[in-house]
């Protein structure tokens, strides 16, 4: 992406309906539908993509989300149509792609990046997911990791000799989307796969907890989503993440003569 994007030239992109950029261009979110803008963006333009786009038809179906105390809610958003998307994350992206996906549709993800890209298939194990209530058969253990790399670049990451299973509790805190991803799980993801100052992307940002874990870790963060009422969320847990982040930065910092005085 062109960070160094105008807000009119932002908004001349096909199929931007509202946008937020911070004055520095570290955060911009488009509220859109990511088919009709990502074709748009130019190749490598920036530096990873962590995204979490929609589900196979299946999980979609089956699927509920426990919030509210333990009541069901269903997804609310289409479940994924097509992998079209994989080649425009790995055209758009310099580097790592990382993709989350049903344990079920790892194949699909691997035969749409080809051997050139696709580097294997990595786990979030839920440890606390949803049991099988019916009990006649395995519970859901976890959900798949499609992780690629853009072809043209060389591999690097910073956990080295780590196997690819991120362990990791459900959050069930109270933000408002039905699947919205353990913030530790993501600031993980962006720990191991990325550095400081990168550009990481998010084209189904959702509740946009990719961002607020980028914004953490000291990442720059370029999210699209397409339901207004989630970018809505995404736009204002981010605002929060920026101003805490802003008021760590301003805060005193921690000497030994701050303990001593202290006591
Ligand atoms: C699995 S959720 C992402 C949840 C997110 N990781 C979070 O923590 O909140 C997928 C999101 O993609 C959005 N979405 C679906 N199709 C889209 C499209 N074509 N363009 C942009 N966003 C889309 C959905 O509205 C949904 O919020």
């Amino acid at each position: 992406m062109n960070t160094n994007l105008t807000r009119s030239e932002a908004m001349s992109l096909r199929g931007v309906q509202r946008e937020f950029r911070t004055d520095d261009g570290s955060v911009v979110l488009y509220q859109g539908d990511c088919n009709e803008i990502m074709p748009q963006l130019e190749d490598g333009s920036v530096d990873h993509v962590i995204a979490d786009p929609p589900y196979d038809q299946r999980t979609h179906e089956r699927a509920r989300s426990l919030k509210n105390g333990g009541s069901d809610i269903a997804i609310d958003f289409s479940h994924l149509s097509n992998m079209q998307h994989v080649g425009e994350f790995l055209r758009i992206s310099r580097r790592w792609v990382i993709a989350f996906c049903a344990l079920e549709q790892l194949g699909e993800y691997k035969v749409a990046a080809g051997d050139a890209a696709w580097i294997r298939g990595g786990l979030w194990d839920r440890p606390d997911g949803t049991p099988q209530i019916s009990g006649d058969r395995p519970g859901q253990g976890g959900e798949g990791i499609a992780i690629m790399h853009a072809p043209r670049t060389k591999k690097r990451w910073n956990a080295g000799g780590k196997r690819g299973t991120w362990r990791c509790g459900v959050d069930r805190s109270a933000v408002d989307h039905p699947t919205c991803k353990p913030l530790k799980l993501m600031c993980e993801l962006v720990a191991d796969f990325t550095e400081f100052g990168d550009l990481v992307a998010d084209f189904y940002m959702g509740s946009g907890t990719t961002g607020v874990a980028c914004i953490q870790n000291g990442r720059r963060f370029f999210g699209i989503e397409k339901e207004p009422r989630y970018f809505d969320v995404a736009v204002s847990r981010i605002r929060e993440a920026i101003a805490r982040t802003s008021l760590l930065e301003a805060a005193p910092k921690i000497t030994q003569r701050s303990f001593t005085e202290a006591t």
